[in-house]
């Protein structure tokens, strides 16, 4: 379901990394109410694919016989017909080897694909979210309110994929726009890719702070920095859980993580850490 702009932005940029994308800008106006733009660098769609992406249940991630071995963020084939249903919807892109392909969607309604000119990627832009349900407009925060939400997606998703470059840049006005948020693809191996995404994003004191993270247990694996409890919080503003990857909001993991902390911190204190669970999906919880 797409409730607001952050959500929208999620679903796009994910889409970008599961194609395999190694740059993604992300362009917004009025708070992501007028354009949410994402560009990528993966490997497109061809024009016949373009139409098939914007129907409902169609995903060219799985072949629905094993809903329990999912290894891309998305599977259900439903982020961009519902964005069609709720803006104005254009999708560009390009296929290695293919002519650049656009479609339009409105309301719902797709137009023809037509040829575009991109040199390679996928460019989806989503203008006017909600114009046809104004009561669901009416539910948006502020402007400011909704763009701090996008940027706390692209920390996550930034966070899970080191390796991949993320722009943030506000378009409200007009103009060249403002620069955001910024996250540079950074190389060598995991730990030094992530202690320098890290140091980007929640700065040079939390990974000097850190100690690297790579635990198994049981099949279960655990990877990533988990701050010196010297380095405590006021808040646990600076606890980033993901599970095989992917940013999660679960209660019981950080209920966990609050746990391992606990004889160390006092009680209005918070660890800080950034910690990825690795499960075998088909596993059983
Ligand atoms: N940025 C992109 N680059 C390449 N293909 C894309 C991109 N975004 C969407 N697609 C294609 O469109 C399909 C539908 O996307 P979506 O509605 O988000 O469903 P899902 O991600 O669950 O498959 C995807 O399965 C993929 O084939
Ligand atoms: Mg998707």
């Amino acid at each position: 379901m797409v409730e607001r702009p952050a959500s929208a932005v999620k679903e796009l940029v994910e889409n970008a990394l599961d194609a395999g994308a190694t740059r993604m800008s992300v362009d917004i106006a009025d708070g992501g109410k007028t354009l949410i733009r994402v560009t990528d660098d993966g490997c497109g769609m061809t024009a016949d694919d373009l139409p098939l992406a914007l129907s409902r249940h169609a995903t060219s991630k799985i072949d629905g016989s094993d809903l329990l071995d999912i290894r891309s963020f998305g599977f259900r084939g439903e982020a961009l017909p519902s964005l069609g249903a709720v803006g104005r919807l254009a999708i560009s892109s390009r296929a290695p080897g293919q002519d650049g392909a656009r479609i339009f969607c409105e309301g719902g309604r797709l137009g023809p694909v037509k040829p575009a000119a991109l040199s390679r990627g996928t460019v989806v832009e989503l203008r006017d979210l909600f114009y046809a349900t104004p009561a669901r407009l009416k539910f948006l925060r502020s402007d400011r309110a909704e763009l701090q939400a996008v940027v706390e997606v692209l920390r996550r998703l930034a966070m899970a994929e080191p390796g991949a470059g993320f722009t943030l840049r506000d378009l409200t006005g007009g103009g060249e726009g403002r620069l955001l948020f910024r996250a540079d693809a950074q190389s060598g191996d995991l730990f030094q890719a992530l202690r320098g995404r890290l140091t980007g994003i929640l700065g040079q004191d939390f990974t000097e702070n850190a100690l690297p993270v790579d635990v198994e247990r049981d099949g279960l694996r655990l990877r990533g920095f988990a701050a010196l409890p010297t380095y405590s919080r006021g808040s646990s503003a600076q606890q980033y859980l993901f599970v095989n990857g992917r940013p999660v909001l679960d209660r019981m993991l950080y209920g966990a993580l609050r746990a391992a902390y606990f004889d160390v911190l006092s009680r209005d204190r918070h660890p800080a850490a950034v910690l990825n669970l690795i499960v075998d999906p088909a596993r059983s919880m």
